[in-house]
C-alpha cells in the first residue's frame, strides 16, 4: 500500500517503477480511500500502542494505492525494497531511505513512511480482502 503521504506527494509512478524494476509483477493496483473502520482492521495488531490512534487517522486521511504483488520470496524482498520502518534508519537505495521527507512525522506523531507491505503470506491473505473490499 502507498500510504497517504506517498499519494499526496505524487510518488505513485516512482514507487511502482522501483517495484517493477525489482522483479515484482503488479497483479492488481487501485486508488481507494480507507475508511477508519478498514484502517482499524488493517492495523488491529497495534491496538493499544501509543502510535495507534495517530496511525489510524493518518491512514484514513487521504487516498491510498493498494496493490497485489507477485514474486518469488515477495514478502522479504518487498520489505528489503521498502527499507526500515523508521525512514531515518532506512538505507540508500530503499523506497523509505531515498524518498523520505525532511519531517517524517504527521501532526499526531505517526511516522510517515510512504509504504506498507504485508509482513507474511498470512498477513497478505488477511489484508487483501480488506483493501479490495474497500
Ligand atoms: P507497516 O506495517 O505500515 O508496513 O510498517 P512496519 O511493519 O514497518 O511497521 P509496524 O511496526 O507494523 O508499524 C506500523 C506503522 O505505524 C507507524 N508507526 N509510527 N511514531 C511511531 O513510533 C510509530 N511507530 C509505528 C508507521 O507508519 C508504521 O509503518
Ligand atoms: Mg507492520
Amino acid at each position: 500500500m502507498l500510504k497517504p503521504d506517498a499519494v499526496e506527494r505524487g510518488l505513485r509512478r516512482e514507487i511502482f517503477k522501483r517495484v517493477r524494476s525489482a522483479g515484482f509483477t503488479v497483479v492488481e493496483e487501485a486508488q481507494i480511500e480507507m475508511l477508519p473502520e478498514s484502517a482499524k482492521d488493517l492495523y488491529s495488531i497495534h491496538r493499544g500502542k501509543p502510535f495507534y490512534d495517530g496511525l489510524i487517522q493518518f491512514i484514513a486521511s487521504g487516498p491510498v494505492v493498494v496493490s497485489i504483488l507477485e514474486k518469488n520470496n515477495a514478502v522479504l524482498d518487498l520489505r528489503k525494497l521498502m527499507g526500515a520502518t523508521d525512514p531515518r534508519q532506512a538505507e540508500d537505495g530503499t523506497i523509505r531511505g531515498d524518498l523520505k521527507e525532511e519531517n517524517i512525522f504527521s501532526p499526531m506523531g505517526t511516522m510517515k513512511n510512504l509504504v506498507h507491505g504485508s509482513d507474511s503470506i498470512e498477513s497478505a491473505n488477511r489484508e487483501i480482502p480488506i483493501f479490495f473490499k474497500a
